[in-house]
């Protein structure tokens, strides 16, 4: 097994990406980080980070189980305040998505993208989900914070994957084979992610939008959406300004926000050329 530990992540981070933390943390086994960093209070400055070997209880977005088996994938949590309207939250995934995609590239996985809101997919004759975000937060002492939980396979044990639901892969297969230190990994996040939060907290989504469609596993592809309760099918056509997902149908463009919708792209349909 890799050495996975608070000093191992911080020789892979310069001193400006270490100084963007309050602190960095390992556990070995927890309930899961998300629910963990909601329970203790978020320092006014600074980015908290835990990651966890293993979660017994890893949750993933709409309720559902995250498969979290030890020595194997990298979990983690983020916290940080965020003063302002807690509107402007609204954003938040999708640069999370963004910058969680930005530094698998960075790390050789070039065929990554992200499939709106956040998931990491790689488009292999179908979607294969790589890693998913769950954001959750809310306000604390009067400002807004975010725990921004992040799963990313690694090197999936094969007995784990017995409980996944979903076509999956992870950066082993992405990378030819080899899987790469978990504490590079978190490193390449942590430093990408610690760089977008505090551009979003100053700039917002818009510096992100670009950046999310050199990324969009979705667009051009004909998709099936769920927005409460409702079915809608038509094309992916990109984001709008306030990062809905735009949907043109038989009937007009219909603008999807977070938190509404599921989408899943019909078997068949092609996605926009690959962004590789
Ligand atoms: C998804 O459903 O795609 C989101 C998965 C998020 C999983 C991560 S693992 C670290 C953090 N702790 C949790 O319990 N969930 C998130």
């Amino acid at each position: 097994m890799d050495a996975f530990d608070t000093a191992s992540i911080h020789a892979f981070l310069d001193d400006d990406n270490r100084a963007a933390f309050a602190s960095i943390e390992v556990v070995d086994a927890i309930d899961s980080t998300n629910s963990e960093l909601l329970r203790r209070r978020t320092p006014e400055t600074g980015v908290v980070a835990l990651f966890a070997d293993t979660q017994l209880g890893g949750r993933g977005r709409l309720g559902r189980a995250w498969a979290s088996p030890p020595g194997a994938n990298l979990y983690v949590s983020l916290a940080r305040c965020f003063p302002g309207d807690l509107a402007r939250l609204g954003g938040l995934s999708l640069v999370v998505g963004v910058a969680a995609a930005e530094a698998m590239r960075a790390l050789g996985a070039s065929g990554v993208s992200v499939k709106w809101p956040n998931d990491l997919v790689v488009d292999d004759d179908g979607l294969r989900k790589l890693g998913g975000v769950l954001i959750e937060g809310g306000v604390q002492d009067g400002v807004p914070r975010a725990v921004i939980g992040i799963g990313l396979n690694v090197c999936m044990p094969a007995d784990a994957a017995t409980a996944i639901d979903q076509p999956w892969i992870d950066l082993r297969e992405l990378l030819g084979g080899d899987a790469p230190s978990r504490a590079s990994v978190a490193a390449s996040l942590l430093a990408s992610l610690a760089d977008a939060l505090a551009r979003f907290d100053a700039d917002g989504l818009a510096p992100f939008l670009s950046r999310f469609e050199a990324l969009d596993a979705l667009r051009g592809a004909q998709i099936d959406a769920v927005v409460s309760g409702h079915a809608a099918s038509g094309t992916a056509m990109g984001l709008a300004p306030d990062g809905a997902l735009l949907l043109r149908t038989d009937t007009g463009v219909q603008a999807l926000h977070a938190g509404e919708v599921s989408v899943r792209r019909r078997a068949g349909s092609q996605p926009r050329a690959s962004q590789a």
